[in-house]
C-alpha cells in the first residue's frame, strides 16, 4: 500500500471518540451530546469532568461522589514537596509542573489499564502542585487545599491565599470548561501516543503537558498578553502587527490548525471577559488589537482564513481575574488534564501509534 505524506497529520484521523466533536467549518464544539458553550455557563468543572469521564452528566448523589473524591486526593506526598522545593527558582512553572506529574508515577500509579481513582487522584493533585510551586516562587509559604470549596475555587484560593470572589470562580470555571477537552490537538495526541504503548497514565500525561508548554499551542496566551503590552496603545496596533506581518512572524492568539472560522471557545471567552473587564484600557486595547488583526491577517494571508484563538481572550479571562502570565499555561494544563485523562482511558485497548517517515538521506554505497 502506498504511504500518504501529511506534514503536520494535517486531514489525518488516527483515532475514533466519543469524548468531543471539533466542527471547524461551523465553529461548533461539542463534549459528548453537549454544547461545550452551554456546559460552560450551566454547569461546573466538576460536573463536565463526570460527563466525560463516566459519559453522562452526575446526579446529585454522583456529584456528591465525585467532589468527595477529589477532595480527598488533593494533598500533594510530602516526597512530591520535598522535591518541588529542589526545583532551581529559573525553572519555568510548565517545567515544574511537568516535573511534580511525574513524580506522582509511584505504585499506586503502576497500573494497567489506567483507572478512574487513578484520573481522579491526578486531577486533584495537578491544581495543587501548580498552586504549590507558584507559592514558593513568590516566596510565600504555600497554601494547603481547602475541603470546603469546589475544584476551581479551592485552585484560585491556593494560588491567592484568601477566598476568591464569586464572579471570579465563576469566570475561571468557565474557561476551565471550555478547555477541559478539544479532540486530538498535541498535547492530547502526545497523551494517546504514550497510552497506546500500554505505558501508564502518568507518563502519559507528562508528555502531553511536555506539548501543551509549546508557544504554538497552550504557552500560546501570555504572549498574546506580552503583544498587547508591547502594542501599549491603539495607534501602534497597526504598525507594530504590520511589521510582525513583514518580518514572517505570527501573531499570537490567532489561526488554527482545525478551526476555519471564529474559534467557539473564544466567542464565550470575549463574553466573560468583557463582562469582567468593565472599562479597563487594557481589555478596550485588546478588542482593538483584535480587530486590527483580523483584518492584516486577511491581507496577508489570503488564502488562509485565520480567526482568532481560545488563547486570545483565555489571556483576558486570566487577566482579569488577577492572574499572572506565568500562570496562563499551567491553568490550561488543570482543565486539560480531564481531557487528557478521558482519552487515556479511551485509548487504553486501542492499537499502538506508530506512523511512517519518509527517508530523505543518502543510501549507502
Ligand atoms: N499569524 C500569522 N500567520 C499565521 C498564523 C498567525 N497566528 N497562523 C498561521 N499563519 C500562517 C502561516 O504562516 C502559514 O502561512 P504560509 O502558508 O504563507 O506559510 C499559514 O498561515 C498556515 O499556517 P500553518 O502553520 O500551516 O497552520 P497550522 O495549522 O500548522 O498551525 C497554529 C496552527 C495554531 C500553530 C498557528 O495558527 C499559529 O502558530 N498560531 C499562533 C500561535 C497560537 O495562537 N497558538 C494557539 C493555538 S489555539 C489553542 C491550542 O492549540 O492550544
Amino acid at each position: 500500500m502506498e504511504n500518504i505524506i501529511s506534514l503536520g497529520l494535517e486531514h489525518v484521523v488516527v483515532a475514533q471518540t466519543d469524548l468531543s466533536l471539533v466542527d471547524g467549518q461551523n465553529g461548533l464544539l461539542v463534549y459528548r451530546n453537549h454544547w461545550a458553550r452551554d456546559l460552560a455557563i450551566n454547569h461546573t468543572f466538576e460536573e463536565v469532568a463526570h460527563l466525560l469521564w463516566y459519559g453522562h452528566l452526575p446526579s446529585a448523589a454522583e456529584l456528591k461522589a465525585l467532589q468527595d473524591k477529589l477532595v480527598a486526593q488533593r494533598e500533594l506526598p510530602a516526597f512530591v514537596k520535598t522535591a518541588l522545593d529542589a526545583i532551581p527558582a529559573d525553572t519555568d512553572m510548565m517545567s515544574a509542573l511537568r516535573t511534580g506529574v511525574s513524580l506522582l508515577g509511584t505504585e499506586a500509579f503502576a497500573a494497567w489499564p489506567p483507572t478512574l481513582e487513578q484520573v481522579i487522584s491526578l486531577t486533584a493533585k495537578v491544581p495543587t502542585i501548580v498552586a504549590y510551586r507558584y507559592a514558593r516562587l513568590e516566596g510565600r509559604e504555600p497554601v494547603n487545599p481547602r475541603a470546603d470549596l469546589d475544584h476551581t475555587a479551592n485552585y484560585l484560593y491556593m494560588l491567592k491565599g484568601e477566598v476568591p470572589q464569586a464572579a471570579h470562580v465563576r469566570a475561571l470555571d468557565a474557561y476551565l470548561i471550555l478547555t477541559q477537552e478539544h479532540g486530538l490537538n498535541a498535547s492530547t495526541f502526545a497523551g494517546r501516543v504514550v497510552a497506546s504503548t500500554r505505558s501508564d497514565l502518568i507518563s502519559s500525561v507528562t508528555a502531553a503537558i511536555g506539548a501543551l508548554k509549546g508557544p504554538l499551542h497552550g504557552g500560546a496566551p501570555s504572549e498574546v498578553t506580552e503583544m498587547i503590552e508591547a502594542i501599549g496603545s491603539k495607534e501602534n496596533a497597526e504598525p507594530w502587527m504590520r511589521a510582525k506581518l513583514e518580518a514572517g512572524e505570527r501573531l499570537m492568539g490567532f489561526g488554527h490548525r482545525v478551526y476555519r472560522t471564529y474559534d467557539p471557545r473564544a466567542k464565550a471567552l470575549s463574553t466573560i471577559s468583557s463582562e469582567l473587564a468593565g472599562d479597563d484600557p487594557w481589555f478596550a486595547l485588546a478588542v482593538h488589537v483584535e480587530e486590527v488583526g483580523l483584518r492584516l491577517l486577511k491581507e496577508y494571508k489570503p488564502n488562509r482564513p485565520l480567526n482568532t484563538n481560545v488563547e486570545f481572550y483565555a489571556a483576558a479571562v486570566m487577566r482579569a481575574i488577577g492572574l499572572p502570565d506565568a500562570l496562563f499555561t499551567p491553568s490550561f494544563a488543570v482543565s486539560r488534564t480531564v481531557g487528557w485523562c478521558a482519552h487515556i482511558l479511551e485509548a487504553a485497548s486501542g492499537r499502538i501509534i506508530r506512523p511512517q517517515s519518509t527517508y530523505t538521506g543518502v543510501m549507502p554505497e
